[in-house]
C-alpha cells in the first residue's frame, strides 16, 4: 500500500496530517493546519537537476579564499566573532531584558560604521528620538549610522533593498512584523517568518545580519531559540543584575570557535572593554576566607582566573537547602556525593551554597577541584592556603583526572601574582609560570594534604 503524502503541517506544533482539518488534533490549535508543497511537486521541480547538483569534496577548490572580515576595533566583540564580521552571514544577540544588549550594538554600529562599513540599525523597541538620546549619552551621536524605527518587515525589507546597507541591526526580533504570518508580533511563527527573511537577506545580497532577541522565561513571547538553528552565529550577553560585568559568549559560531568571550563592564557612557578579566574578577577579593577558592579556568581560548565562594550552614530541621549560582547544580549535588562517599565527609543536615563571583557562569568540568575545595574550606572554617590557584576534574570514584591546557592556566595565575598551584597528577604542565605545583592523584590525598582530615 502507498504511504499517504503527510502535505498538511500545523504552523504551531508541527504535527502533519494527509488532510486539511480546522482544528489540529495534536495542540488543539484552530487555523494553524497549512498544506506545504514538496519541492519535488512545485513548478520548479526541474531546476533541480542543473542548480542543486551535488559535486565531489575532492572538486572544490582548496584555493578559495577565506571570506574578508572587518574588524570593528572593539577588541572584545571581535573575539567573540572570531574576528570580525564576515559578510553574508546572519548572527543572533540574545540576552535578558536590561541586559544591556541594545546599548552594546549601538556601540557596535557605531564602530563597525568608524571601520568603513554602511550600517543601518532598525529599533522595532524605541523611537528614533529615543535612539539618537542613547547614542548621545554614549558619546556616539556623530556616528554614520542610519535609524530606522520601524516594524513591519515588508517596509524594512524595501528599505534594505534601496539603501543596500553592510550591516543591519535588528532590535529586536521580537517587535517585527511579517503580514504573510497571521498571529501577532513576537509568536513563535512571526519570530520564525521574521528570522527566515532577514537570514535570506542577509545571504543573497551579501550583508551582515545582526537580530537581538530577548531571552523570556514567562513564554509570553518566542524565545530566540527559535532561530537559533536558522543562523550562523549565536551569542549570548549575560551577567548578573546588579553586578558591572557583562559577557558576550559565543555558543555557536559558524566562522569561529564557539565558547569563546568577551568581556565588558557597564559605565554611565556606555560598555567599557575589559582586556584583562582574571584581574577584574579577582578585584573584589579580599585577605584568604574560609569558602574562597581560586580557580584557573579556560574560557574560549583564554585564560581567566575565578573565585568560588561557598558557604556551609546547619540547616534547620527538614530540607537541607543547595543552591548554586554560576555553576552547575546537577554537577554540585555530584561532588558532594563524592566527598561523601569516597572521602566520608558529610553534607547531610548542612546547608550548601555556591557562588562564582562577579556574576560568571562556569561551565568546565576543570572546576571540580575547585568547587570541592571552597565547599571543604567552608565546613571545615579553614582558609585554604594564600596566594594558591585549584584546578581538576573529579571522576566518580573520587580520581582526579587531568584538563586541558595546563601550561596556560598556570601561567596566568602567575601573571596575576599566584605562587602556587593545586591540579591533577599526570597532563603537560610544561613551563609552570613560576608557581610551586602540588600535583595530587585523588580527592582523598587533596582532603589530607590541605585540610589534615
Ligand atoms: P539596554 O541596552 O537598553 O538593555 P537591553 O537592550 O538589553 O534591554 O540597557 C538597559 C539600561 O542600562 C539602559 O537604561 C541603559 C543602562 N546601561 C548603562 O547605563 N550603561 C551600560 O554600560 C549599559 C550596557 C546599560
Ligand atoms: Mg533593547
Amino acid at each position: 500500500m502507498a504511504k499517504p503524502v503527510l502535505n498538511f503541517i500545523c504552523q504551531s506544533c508541527g504535527a502533519a496530517y494527509s488532510k486539511w482539518s480546522g482544528r489540529c488534533d495534536a495542540c488543539g490549535q484552530w487555523n494553524t493546519i497549512h498544506e506545504e508543497k514538496l519541492l519535488s511537486q512545485g513548478p520548479g521541480a526541474k531546476a533541480l537537476k542543473t542548480r542543486g547538483r551535488a559535486v565531489p569534496l575532492s572538486d572544490l577548490s582548496s584555493k578559495e579564499p577565506p571570506p574578508p572580515r572587518t574588524a570593528s576595533g572593539m577588541a572584545e566583540l571581535d573575539r567573540v566573532l572570531g574576528g570580525g564580521l564576515v559578510p553574508a552571514s546572519a548572527i543572533l544577540v540574545g540576552g535578558d531584558p536590561g541586559i544591556g544588549k541594545s546599548t552594546l550594538l549601538l556601540q557596535a554600529a557605531a564602530s563597525f560604521a568608524n571601520a568603513g562599513l554602511k550600517v543601518i540599525y532598525v529599533s522595532g523597541e524605541e523611537a528614533s528620538a529615543q535612539v539618537r538620546l542613547r547614542a548621545q549619552r554614549l558619546g556616539l551621536e556623530q556616528a554614520a549610522v542610519k535609524l530606522a524605527a520601524e516594524t513591519a518587515l515588508r517596509d524594512i525589507l524595501t528599505t534594505l533593498d534601496e539603501e543596500r546597507p553592510d550591516l543591519v541591526i535588528v532590535d529586536s526580533i521580537q517587535t517585527m512584523w511579517a503580514d504573510t504570518v497571521d498571529s501577532a508580533p513576537g509568536s513563535v511563527g512571526q519570530v520564525r517568518a521574521a528570522a527566515h527573511e532577514l537570514t535570506r537577506f542577509a545571504k543573497t545580497r551579501g550583508a551582515a545580519v545582526v537580530m537581538v532577541g530577548h531571552v523570556t522565561k514567562d513564554g509570553q513571547i518566542a524565545g530566540p531559540r527559535v532561530v537559533e538553528h536558522m543562523v550562523d552565529t549565536v551569542l549570548y550577553f549575560e551577567g548578573e543584575r546588579g553586578h558591572q560585568f557583562r559577557i558576550l559568549r559565543s555558543v555557536k559560531n559558524r566562522f569561529g570557535p564557539a565558547d569563546e568571550i568577551g568581556v565588558f563592564e557597564m559605565t554611565g557612557a556606555g560598555l567599557a572593554q575589559v582586556a584583562n578579566p582574571s584581574a577584574l574578577f579577582l578585584s573584589e577579593r579580599g585577605s584568604p576566607a574560609p569558602g574562597s577558592a581560586v580557580f584557573a579556568g579556560i574560557e574560549g581560548t583564554r585564560p581567566v582566573l575565578i573565585e568560588f565562594q561557598a558557604l556551609v550552614a546547619p540547616a534547620p530541621a527538614g530540607q537541607a537547602r543547595r543552591s548554586v549560582v554560576g555553576w552547575d547544580g546537577g554537577r554540585l549535588a555530584m561532588i558532594l556525593a563524592v566527598l561523601e562517599s569516597r572521602c566520608g565527609i558529610p553534607f547531610a543536615g548542612l546547608d550548601v551554597y555556591l557562588n562564582v563571583a562577579g556574576g560568571m557562569k562556569i561551565s568546565e568540568p576543570a572546576a571540580d577541584l575547585a568547587v570541592a575545595a571552597a565547599l571543604l574550606s567552608a565546613r571545615e572554617d579553614a582558609a585554604l592556603p594564600a596566594e594558591t590557584v585549584v584546578f581538576g576534574e573529579i571522576s566518580l570514584s573520587g580520581a582526579l583526572r587531568p584538563v586541558g591546557q595546563m601550561e596556560n592556566r598556570l601561567k596566568e595565575a602567575g601573571k596575576l601574582g599566584f605562587s602556587s598551584a593545586i591540579l591533577p597528577r599526570g597532563g603537560k604542565a610544561g613551563d609552570a609560570g613560576g608557581l610551586a605545583l602540588q600535583p595530587m592523584g585523588d580527592l582523598t590525598t587533596f582532603v589530607g594534604d590541605v585540610f589534615g582530615a
